[in-house]
């Protein structure tokens, strides 16, 4: 290189085969196992117990899945009281694992890509989907779901994780139906915790349902947890991938970005659904703010508000909020330059991370009332953080307002695509930055926040906004297994390392349920 030459980039900081390393299949089911901290001490007040999903088994008879997120469900649950902790895994009994489990093949093609032996002939008008369960898992009432955003949820047993079977929702939903894997946990803006999620049925037409849950059992208004509150349906033009979606006390947010879905490769059993995807280029999407069912923004707005969005894609948001001080809708995303798909023809372990959008957070600053005069000049957006970024949050008594922090998963590279090795702590008010690294050989997943449990209930919510810990599963290269750490959410120091006892591939979504 001559002198003259601009600096490039620093160099990726880790070793393409530790990545690699992380995708095989869990080999084993463990129940309770207790975890000691191989550094550090685990937090006494840490009480609950927090749940991971992700795909579990990869591999069938020699055959690999076409990607990772077409892999069963496999769900770890780490449970911590005063100081101790364990561990229990069970992959999700679908109806397809267990068929699949029996057969010792791959018997159902997969919404990535993953077509069953035999080639095209055997693939060709196949449109059976296996419900794999492998995306999320939250606590609804006295079930655990394991949710994947094309059908209904399973139902698990919160202690034993045992599979219960499909859920419909005490009858809420219909065989089949879409049900999403990003719910949203309302802390009580409209009296008591509620989990608002929706489903989309998608086509030329497509239509979301909006559901509201409660969480909690209010036995003075006859409420019990698990119970569907309110809902309202809305539909639109145009095909509509929605992955996830952001709430504020009065509005649900969506972002319908600008694809297009065309079947017949997946039809002619040549491609996956997923993979039938395409980005339009040169065209926006749209934000669609739907309001909430009973919120005052339902009263003055019968219909959506349609409002373009900046071009881009986008998976995940970290969380939305109403500026009381510009009646602005403010909603924080993580954008990608473009759709990130792998062909038909490449091997996702050797997906060329340079080649492919990162995802950076960008901030949409939305003119509530501009939106309903001249939508195409109703929004401004900023940076709040161009470092590759994924999998981000905010305290969870913050869903909904405006947010003084944000928790979520970086590369070791201040710029550039590269794999998941790091924590970030944004101050979203000062852009101060602070990063806990498992690089180079450790590959983070996705972040949890837990906050501090009050030590007065009755002054709940009165602790600093960063007062907790952040728990992360990480592969570790080194060991080929994965590890739990636990870090001080306000300064990223390290209080706890656990070698768990299990190799977990790279993971999707989980969450925290107190004690
Ligand atoms: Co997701």
């Amino acid at each position: 290189m001559t002198a003259s030459a601009t600096a490039p980039a620093a160099a990726p900081a880790y070793d393409r085969a530790d990545w690699a390393s992380a995708f095989r299949n869990v080999g084993r089911e463990l129940e309770s196992v207790p975890l000691g901290a191989a550094r550090g001490r685990i937090p006494s007040e840490l009480s609950g117990c927090l749940y991971r999903n992700g795909p579990g088994r990869l591999e069938r008879a020699g055959r690999w899945v076409h990607h990772p997120f077409d892999g069963d469900g496999m769900i770890t649950a780490l449970r911590f009281e005063g100081g101790r902790a364990s561990l229990s895994n069970r992959f999700v009994r679908t109806a397809g694992w267990q068929a699949e489990e029996e057969a010792g093949r791959f018997l159902c093609r997969g919404v990535f890509g993953t077509q069953k032996p035999g080639g095209m002939l055997a693939n060709a008008f196949d449109l059976r989907l296996k419900n794999i369960a492998n995306t999320h898992v939250v606590r609804l009432g006295d079930q655990l779901l394991a949710l994947w955003e094309a059908a209904e949820p399973h139902a698990l047993d919160p202690d034993t994780l045992e599979t219960r079977g499909i859920s419909m929702l005490d009858g809420v939903l219909k065989p089949g139906e879409a049900f999403s894997a990003h719910p949203r946990f309302d802390p009580g803006h409209h009296g008591g915790p509620r989990m608002v999620t929706f489903g989309v049925k998608a086509g030329p037409t497509s239509t979301i349902r909006l559901m509201e849950f409660a969480t909690a059992d209010d036995p003075a208004a006859g409420v019990r947890a698990g119970q569907l509150l309110a809902e309202r349906r809305d539909s639109f033009r145009g095909f509509a991938f929605l992955h996830d979606f952001a709430i504020t006390p009065n509005w649900a947010v969506f972002l319908q970005n600008a694809i297009a879905f065309n079947p017949l490769p997946y039809v002619l059993g040549q491609k996956g659904a997923a993979q039938c995807l395409a980005s339009r280029p040169g065209e926006a999407g749209q934000f669609w703010l739907i309001p909430r069912p009973g919120a005052a923004a339902a009263s003055r707005h019968l219909r959506p508000l349609r409002v373009p969005a900046p071009p881009g894609f986008v998976f995940h948001h970290l969380n939305a909020f109403e500026d009381p001080s510009t009646g602005d809708l403010v909603v924080d995303s993580i954008y990608y330059a473009d759709f990130p798909s792998i062909g038909p023809g490449t091997d996702f372990r050797a997906v060329d991370f340079e080649s492919i959008p990162e995802g950076q957070l960008l901030r949409c600053r939305i003119d509530l009332e501009r939106a309903q005069s001249d939508p195409s000049g109703a929004v401004r957006h900023d940076w709040l953080e161009q470092r590759c970024c994924e999998f981000a949050m905010v305290n969870p008594a913050r869903q909904g307002l405006e947010p003084r922090y944000a928790w979520m998963a970086v590369a070791e590279r201040e710029r550039g695509n590269d794999p998941l090795q790091a924590i970030e702590k944004l101050d979203l008010t000062t852009g101060e930055r602070r990063v806990w690294s498992a690089a180079p050989r450790g590959f983070v997943s996705e972040p949890v926040m837990v906050p501090r449990p009050d030590a007065d209930p009755a002054a709940a919510g009165s602790s600093p906004e960063d007062d907790g810990w952040v728990l992360c599963v990480v592969w570790n290269g080194a060991r080929c297994a994965s590890d739990l750490v636990i870090l001080n959410a306000a300064d990223l120091s390290e209080q706890a390392v656990l070698e768990l006892p299990l190799a977990i591939p790279h993971g999707l979504h989980g969450s925290w349920v107190p004690a």
